[in-house]
């Protein structure tokens, strides 16, 4: 069976266009022309569906573009997975693997919204971070014109794919291969830069490839939580801006194009006691700005699932000195909350609750995020000016 045209794709084109002007994600005219004009199937002519087997084993099965409701779900506001870490996937069947995800094409309304935040002009250059399918690249492509459009990403594989697909498309935008945390290999600066995927802080080298003016758009992961900021670099080297009101994130960047290095194990600290608290799992899953708030709280910590010999699932906060505090996720009676290791870890939670409480709830849109030129990093509670340190830029 052969793909579908772009001439039969087009009213799925002007219907993902319009849902996402519906939506409010696109909210110019221009950025609507590019999503009714980008085949995003041409791109993404394959993808993964998570889906959970007969056997109760959650596998990614492969799915294609061919037939019309093939078409419908390609023009979905989706995230669609298109590569698995070939260190990690293993074959199920014919169709399904299991294996973390390295590429997609990132969700239509989250990139919308981004690339209307950007607030490109016509003339100015973008660098892109993160090529994948080159979707992306090609809507930047359509609105700028390609010759003021670069791309990076650490996949020499997706490249060469996102390549030929643009030139299908009708694009040659600069493509390169290499770590995006280093820029990108033109001896040029950038208007805007955009990444679709995580860095831990704003690398030194797009500073370097930016000049007063220039704005950053990227996830920073923080560890416990991380958030999309716009940044603006100022004549002295400094990006200043806030977290967006969008709490899309993205996959970590990684600096091996042959997938993620395994996570460290830390041997745990013995349990400690359980004992009553304030905050519940509940609080923290339901209240993104609040696990913002406390990545800022304890910068290096993470946040994980964790299922015990019973089968009862909490949320685990946890940090390399091995410390741990878990709270129950289906929990009868007073909140309660199990640690071992340092018992001030889920004392900070407390008291980042009652900060965030105390201060009104505040969205992660209140919070302003600086890189000084030295590589210090804070972030600051724009209303009453508190103020954390994060660690600074390596
Ligand atoms: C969400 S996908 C990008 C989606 C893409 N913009 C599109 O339109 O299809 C994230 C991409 O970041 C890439 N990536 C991961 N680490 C990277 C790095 N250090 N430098 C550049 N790209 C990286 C991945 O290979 C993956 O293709």
């Amino acid at each position: 069976m052969t793909a579908p045209t772009i001439d039969r794709a087009r009213p799925y084109m002007a219907a993902l266009a319009d849902q996402l002007t519906a939506a409010g994600a696109t909210r110019s005219r221009r950025w609507d022309d590019a999503f009714s004009s980008v085949p995003r199937h041409l791109f993404v002519p394959r993808w993964y569906e998570q889906e959970t087997t007969e056997r109760g084993i959650a596998v990614w099965r492969e799915r294609q573009a061919i037939t019309d409701a093939d078409l419908t779900a390609v023009y979905r506001d989706q995230t669609l997975v298109t590569a698995l870490d070939p260190a990690t996937a293993e074959q199920v069947d014919d169709t399904a693997w299991t294996g973390i995800p390295t590429s997609s094409s990132t969700l239509p309304s989250l990139m919308a919204g981004m690339l209307e935040d950007l607030a490109v002009e016509d003339g100015m250059r973008v660098l892109e971070i993160g090529t994948g399918t080159g979707y992306n690249a090609a809507l930047l492509s359509c609105r700028l014109g390609e010759h003021l459009v670069y791309s990076v990403d650490v996949d020499p594989a997706l490249v060469e794919t996102a390549r030929q697909r643009l030139a299908e498309a009708g694009h040659v935008p600069q493509l390169a291969v290499g770590d995006g945390s280093h820029g990108h290999p033109a001896e040029c600066t950038f208007d805007r830069i955009i990444a679709t995927c995580s860095v831990p802080a704003l690398p030194a080298a797009w500073l370097g490839q930016s000049g007063p003016g220039t704005v950053v758009l990227t996830d920073v992961d923080l560890g416990v939580e991380g958030g999309l900021v716009r940044l603006t670099v100022d004549n002295q080297g400094r990006a200043l801006g806030r977290f967006t009101g969008t709490s899309g994130r993205f996959m970590a960047a990684r600096t091996d194009a042959a997938g993620y290095a395994p996570p460290q194990r830390t041997e745990r600290a013995p349990a400690v006691e359980t004992r009553r608290t304030t905050v519940t799992a509940a609080d923290l899953r339901a209240n993104y700005p609040f696990r913002l708030l406390l990545a800022f709280h304890l910068p290096g910590a993470q946040l994980v699932y964790h299922v015990d010999d019973a089968g009862t699932m909490a949320l685990q906060l946890q940090r390399a000195d091995g410390s741990w505090a878990r709270a129950p996720l289906t929990a009868d009676g007073p909140a309660t909350v199990t640690y071992g290791g340092d018992p001030g870890l889920w004392r900070e939670v407390e008291a980042a609750w009652r900060w965030w409480t105390h201060a009104g709830r505040p969205a992660q849109d209140q919070f302003a995020y600086v890189l000084e030129a030295d590589g210090r990093v804070h972030v600051r509670h724009i209303p009453d000016g508190a103020r954390w340190d994060l660690p600074a830029r390596a």
